[in-house]
């Protein structure tokens, strides 16, 4: 058996359409077994019930692939972690039960993770050996507390104040859609199929970001929220105009994608500037951080605002994955947060650093 203070946390995630099982220790992965799912392509988004079914036919052979890829003995976990919210009710139903049938199993405790915290704590993660220990605060390090963490995907656009790690609140959030929600909209109106945000990448590789006018979002009130809902519309409206041709198509995305990430760091700016903690450190995670346009504006930013920005080591762990899951998990496991395997619960709605977000219905 290894060392407590080190523990290895077998993690699954089943929260949206990705299903993903991983062994991890500290900030280092031992395993990361992961499939994207197809059936949603035809749909345009992802369908929670097909999302369940796929989760059900594969996690088992997912887990077991990444338990044998670890080369550990089931005596070697130290707790089993799972993704309990944010996101699709019935997608983290299959995870959740298969987490607590692996905890039984292997008489270890369960830890709940909130996916957004694995979110935040992938630019933390060590792919490339020697792997720090846990407990020596390895994270502390090279990033300075309170940091600020940023989550862009398909599902959140989050600016979170990370007093420690663990201790989260949420500053800045979306009123409407979600940046990957916006660039998967945007790229399906050129015809693009979903997920559209990496093809989108690649058509406004070689467009002139300049060709068209577009509005930025909350004018007025900017800094204060994400809100991509009226520059999808007027994106829509402006292809509506002009048509999208194979010639027209290039400079079309790269006007779009430029007003999508302007508002995105113009938002994350104006917070750096006011917030009253001295932050040093940005870590940023989420599939849309993939975008080498948006990492290269980052960079720009950091440069302006002195503030160094910590990126996911590679694809895998900017998009959903069990790792980031398992690394939080190790943090939770030192801090003693296990939760009864009989309380442990799907929280769709689950907010990093707070209680479930309630809707009036
Ligand atoms: O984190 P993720 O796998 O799932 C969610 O929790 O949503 O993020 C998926 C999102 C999709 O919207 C996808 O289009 C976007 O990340 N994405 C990208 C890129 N790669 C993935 N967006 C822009 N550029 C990319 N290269
Ligand atoms: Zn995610």
């Amino acid at each position: 058996m290894r060392k407590s203070n080190n523990p290895m946390i077998l993690a699954i995630e089943t929260s949206c359409d990705e299903t993903a099982a991983a062994v991890t220790r500290g900030t280092e992965i031992l395993s990361s077994v992961k499939f994207t799912q197809q059936v949603h392509a035809q749909w345009g988004g992802v369908v929670p019930a097909l999302a369940k079914r796929d989760h059900e036919v594969r996690i088992e052979g997912i887990v077991e692939a990444a338990l044998r890829q670890a080369q550990c003995g089931s005596a070697d976990i130290a707790a089993v972690a799972v993704t309990a919210g944010p996101g699709l009710a019935i997608a983290l139903e299959v995870g959740i039960a298969h987490a607590k049938a692996w905890a039984e199993k292997l008489n270890k405790p369960l830890i709940a993770v909130n996916h957004i915290e694995g979110h935040i704590l992938s630019a933390l993660i060590k792919t490339s050996p020697p792997p720090p220990l846990l407990n020596s605060g390895e994270g502390r390090n090279f990033v300075k507390f309170p940091a600020l963490g940023l989550v862009i995907s398909g599902g959140h656009t989050q600016l979170i104040l990370v007093e420690e790690i663990g201790k989260y609140k949420i500053l800045v959030e979306s009123l409407d859609d979600n940046i990957g929600e916006a660039l998967d909209k945007g790229a399906r109106m050129l015809g693009l199929p979903y997920p559209g945000g990496p093809l989108l990448e690649k058509a406004a590789a070689v467009g002139d970001p300049k060709k068209y006018k577009l509005p930025l979002p909350m004018a007025g009130k900017e800094g204060k929220a994400f809100s991509y809902s009226g520059l999808k519309t007027a994106f829509l409206r402006l292809t509506k105009e002009v048509g999208v041709t194979d010639e027209n198509k290039s400079d079309l995305a790269a006007c779009y994608q430029e007003m999508v990430f302007r508002h995105l760091i113009r938002t994350v700016r104006m917070n750096v500037q006011s917030t009253m903690y001295n932050v040093q450190d940005l870590l940023v995670g989420g599939g849309v951080i993939a975008n080498k346009t948006l990492r290269i504006k980052l960079d720009e930013l950091g440069k302006e605002l002195g503030l160094t920005i910590h990126y996911p080591e590679n694809m895998m762990l900017c998009t959903d994955n069990a790792a980031m899951i398992g690394v939080a998990a190790g943090y939770k496991y030192q801090r003693g947060e296990f939760t009864p395997i009989d309380q442990v619960d799907r929280r769709p709605r689950w907010r990093v650093g707070g209680d479930d977000l309630k809707v009036d219905r």
